[in-house]
């Protein structure tokens, strides 16, 4: 996988494709990712570090709705901080940072979720990364540990939910192949290849059977425990369930360029072409490559936005654009043109501790419709950080 690696970013720096005519170039990242840093650390004084009240979402009220470390969302606040906190070096953004990181610690037994990755390895992943603190490893690998118990042999995944026991037997969602990632490097921090092994094999059972043909995918496949066959195709946050629920693109996306990054495994790196291909050039997709919540949703263009789905997919196209030269310049382009929507007016948020506006959680729920959510944050910050590495390491 080096070797690849090695190859394609020659194959990436050397491509004679023209430059992008109309991108912004990389100050432009830098100048946004300056102010993004600056107002990360103005609104460290108007929230209080508190283990129960971990930023998630802004409720329509004007309040900030804070969770425990228990809720699938909290590592991204940490991740955030910490992602900002390598860019600008500010020391004040490290200290708040690892305070809202230990809080998180205890979610490393809890054997009753699949949203340990997002939890663990965004706040001590990004963590681990930036200071190599031989503590933060140690809570990356027994949370593999504890992650890997869900895993079920003869089905090939590792189990998502345990609620709606009475529909469902062994439920999976897309959302799943994210988690994927604190596994790989559990065995690159470990040397034990259980975790790789299981991480491969559950990417591998997800586009087996969570794929469609046009490469978008379902949001719920349920699998049954005694055959390990699939019994229901379903959506839980979309619309219906053929519909493509604009956040699980989102993740299909990047989890599948990020599991090719991992493995070298040829079929994921068609799987995350197809996808990019179906979420920027869908009929439905908006000019500004916002999309709705649902491609499918009834009343577009009536329907809210979803900002998260477009920063989330916006990191999965920058990892690609490294491995596919002939489609580079078309999938940088995208990228640049979601995020320069996303660092306009009208998407920055203005209320601490968020950045971006016009997301959605769960339509069908009618929870965190059209508000600031912190999973929007993170990847937008993490799709800045990855967008100037490209400027600098290429120029365009
Ligand atoms: N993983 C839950 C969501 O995307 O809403």
């Amino acid at each position: 996988m080096a070797v690849a690696w090695i190859l394609s970013l020659c194959l990436f720096s050397c491509s004679q494709q023209k430059p992008l005519s109309d991108a912004p170039d990389s100050q432009f990242f830098e100048q946004q990712l300056q102010a993004t840093a600056d107002k990360a650390v103005a609104y460290l004084g108007e929230i209080s570090i508190d283990s129960t009240a971990i930023p998630r979402s802004l409720q329509k009220d004007g309040s900030i709705h804070g969770t425990g470390s228990r809720a699938w969302t909290s590592g991204f606040y940490p991740g955030q901080l910490w992602q900002l906190y390598e860019y600008s070096h500010k020391q004040e953004l490290k200290e708040a940072v690892s305070q809202w990181t230990a809080f998180i610690e205890k979610e490393k037994y809890d054997t009753h979720t699949h949203d340990l990755g997002f939890k663990v390895y965004c706040s001590f992943g990004q963590g681990y990364r930036l200071t190599q603190n031989e503590a933060y490893k140690e809570v990356i690998l027994q949370t593999s540990q504890t992650l890997i118990k869900r895993y079920d042999e003869k089905i090939g995944c590792i189990r998502s939910w345990d609620f709606n026991a009475d529909v469902w037997q062994f439920p999976v969602i897309i959302d799943n192949m994210m988690n994927l990632e604190m596994l790989f490097a559990a065995t690159r921090l470990s040397g034990d290849s259980t975790y790789y092994k299981i991480a491969h094999q559950h990417a591998l059972t997800t586009l087996k059977n969570h794929i469609r043909e046009d490469h978008s995918t379902f949001h719920v496949i349920d699998y049954d425990t005694l055959s390990g066959e699939v019994r229901l195709r379903q959506t839980h946050q979309g619309f219906s369930d053929a519909s493509s629920w604009a956040r699980g693109q989102a993740w299909n996306l990047y989890g599948f360029s990020m599991a090719y990054r991992e493995t070298g495994d040829k079929r994921f790196l068609e799987q995350a072409k197809g996808i990019a291909q179906f979420f920027y050039t869908h009929p439905r997709m908006p000019e500004d490559l916002i999309p709705y919540w649902d491609f499918d949703a009834p009343h577009i263009p009536n329907e809210p936005r979803d900002a998260s789905a477009a920063a989330i997919a916006t990191c999965g196209l920058l990892m690609l654009c490294e491995w596919v030269p002939e489609s580079q310049n078309q999938y940088l382009a995208w990228a640049d043109k979601t995020l320069k929507v996303l660092s306009s007016e009208a998407y920055q948020a203005t209320s601490a501790p968020f950045l971006l506006k016009h997301s959605v959680g769960s339509v069908p729920d009618s929870f965190e419709v059209d508000v600031p959510i912190v999973y929007a944050d993170y990847y937008y910050v993490e799709a800045l950080m990855k967008r100037l590495s490209i400027a600098k390491l290429t120029q365009k």
